[in-house]
């Protein structure tokens, strides 16, 4: 199973929501109190995702891993016992069931897996509930290049991970999916602790930071 879980240690932050709305996107709920990451595999998710919600004193979540706990076998195993189509159909569910235990009292940041929100039962639902999400971009060669890196050093298992070539082709194919989220922030040669900064500040949501160091966005 992929090693995603865990929070940022040393994070002793409080959040503060800014009153004056400087920075808010749009189309957003004011006060956003769920973050949603979305992008392609290699996008930083994950890290990113974990410090933020450590930034703002969220909690963080990586919706693979509740697909991972309620089927009980790896995404992996899913993709290879069931397909991707029972995958895809695991996925939503445990979307669907996450969405109804958002609480309007305490904030939530979620990695999705990078198929998620292109499916567009998903995009709705997320749409309807009125959550935030986030697109975070980079170019798809460095996206390889940071797939290949965790697989060799992290073992992480990416049963789309195939060719540089299919890669490419997925990515090009989703592009324009992703571009529906609220708002995009790129990840491209940042480290994952400015990307995180970028997008509390995009939402008006400010903090108190004591953390630990966050390396590249990998
Ligand atoms: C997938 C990406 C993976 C995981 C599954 C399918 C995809 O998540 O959900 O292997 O369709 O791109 P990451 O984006 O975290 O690698």
């Amino acid at each position: 199973m992929k090693k995603r879980s865990g929070k940022a240690a040393g994070v002793t932050a409080r959040t503060r929501v800014r009153r004056d709305g400087v920075g808010k996107p749009k189309s957003v709920a004011a006060q956003p109190n769920a973050i949603f990451l979305v992008g392609f595999m290699g996008a930083g998710k994950t890290s990113v995702g974990r410090a933020l919600a450590g930034r703002l004193n969220w909690r963080f979540e990586d919706l693979d891993d509740r697909i991972e706990n309620r089927e009980n076998r790896s995404v992996a195993a899913i993709f290879r016992d069931s397909g991707e189509a029972g995958f895809r159909r695991a996925e939503h569910a445990a979307l669907e069931h996450l969405l109804r235990e958002l609480s309007a009292t305490s904030g939530r940041v979620v990695a999705l897996g990078g198929g998620a929100f292109v499916q567009k039962q998903n995009a709705s639902l997320l749409q309807g509930a009125g959550v935030a999400t986030v697109f975070l971009d980079a170019p798809v060669d460095e996206l390889w290049q940071r797939c290949c890196k965790q697989s060799t050093a992290a073992g992480i298992e990416r049963p789309l991970l195939r060719s540089q070539q299919q890669f490419r082709k997925l990515y090009n194919a989703r592009r324009k999916g992703y571009s529906k989220a609220v708002t995009r922030v790129s990840t491209s040669e940042r480290s994952v602790d400015a990307v995180a900064a970028e997008i509390a500040q995009v939402f008006g949501l400010t903090e108190i930071v004591t953390r630990t160091e966050e390396g590249e966005v990998e």
